[in-house]
């Protein structure tokens, strides 16, 4: 019995060619598409779909669903009910460790192109406005010496950690808001000494950029609200790298606009891909269409671990990245 397997999305070939290898493969769109995905994952039909942040399965879905695993083309993992996947025997696999690299790399991207007014510039440049040098044109924020505070601290917020100290950033963390956890100096490894643990109310006050890594998870969503954004400081910079409900857009809009903020970096939306009303408008925000891990050595190398989840859930081996582990 060949495995068989069920992609929603279009797996880059580094990862198809496995899949092709190892069974069969049936494309989504070929069978329905997203809205058919409660029938086909309840059909029998397949052991694994492969899937991304597009795809939902609830509890509903997963109750009935005939399944050995879902892997998840992505690291946040979101869009799936784990829980309930666990409680149907279903493995859910994620893409860990190989876009933290390029991930960091696009909340540095934002941190320099809020501060330094970038796209402002680019806006300006396009539009036949630049008229010379000037001493107070697009006058932004120096990066050294501010604090940057990272709400978070797993693979992404350390690589971000990394980065920000070598341009002369002040770093804070505060791991798992709006709770608290310990980081032994064992545990910070290369970072002990360079990067001080705050709790997350402190580390809001305190900040000139804060730049979230959390998962999306009941207790992350609206982590930032009118609330805190009020407590941040004026003129300070929020970044999302993360996913877009950690953030109350509809406030971030408001607090952008009374220019209580300098400016946000976002790569990620509330209601994605929409942009709360206003956002656009603003000049003092830098948005990307979620491209937090688009390199294509990056991709190649998600594709490669989601079809190696993907097989090993079919067949039975060890799943390379399982967030629910038998
Ligand atoms: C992308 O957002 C991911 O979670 O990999
Ligand atoms: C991860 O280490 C976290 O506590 O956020």
């Amino acid at each position: 019995d060949s495995a068989r397997f069920l992609t929603m999305i279009d797996l880059p070939e580094s990862g198809l060619a496995l899949l092709r290898e190892a069974g069969e493969v049936t494309h989504g769109k070929d069978v329905g598409g997203n809205a058919a995905l409660p029938e086909l994952a309840a059909s029998g039909d397949y052991d694994v779909i492969v899937c991304a942040l597009d795809q939902t399965f609830d509890a509903v879905t997963l109750e009935r669903a005939q399944l050995k695993g879902i892997a998840n083309y992505a690291v946040g993992y979101n869009n799936i009910d784990v829980d309930a996947a666990t409680a149907a025997g279903i493995r859910v696999g994620n893409t860990p460790d190989v876009l933290t690299a390029a991930t960091a790399d696009i909340a540095l991207l934002l941190i320099l192109g809020v501060t330094r007014r970038a796209y402002e510039g680019e806006r300006m440049m396009r539009a036949g406005q630049f008229t010379g040098w000037a001493p107070d044109l697009l006058v932004g924020k120096d990066v050294a010496g501010a604090t940057l505070g990272l709400a978070g601290f797993g693979r992404i917020g350390r690589a971000v950690a990394e980065r920000a100290l070598a341009f002369g950033m002040q770093v804070v963390f505060a791991p798992r808001p709006p709770a608290h956890r310990e980081v032994s100096a064992a545990e910070l490894g290369d970072l002990a000494g360079r990067v001080e643990q705050v709790r997350w109310e402190e580390m809001v006050e305190r900040a000139d950029i804060l730049s979230l890594h959390v998962p999306l998870t009941e207790d992350t969503r609206h982590l930032v609200d009118a609330d805190v954004l009020a407590r941040m400081k004026r003129g300070s910079v929020l970044i999302n790298t993360a996913r877009g409900p950690v953030v109350d857009e509809s406030a971030l809009v408001e607090a952008l606009r009374s220019g209580h903020l300098f400016g946000a970096g976002l790569d990620v939306f509330e209601d994605e891909p929409a942009m709360a009303a206003g956002l656009a408008e603003l000049d003092n925000v830098m948005v990307l269409p979620h491209l937090g891990s688009a390199t294509r050595n990056t991709r190649d190398e998600m594709a490669v671990l989601t079809a190696r989840n993907a097989i090993a859930m079919a067949t039975g081996g060890d799943i390379p990245a399982c967030v629910n582990p038998a």
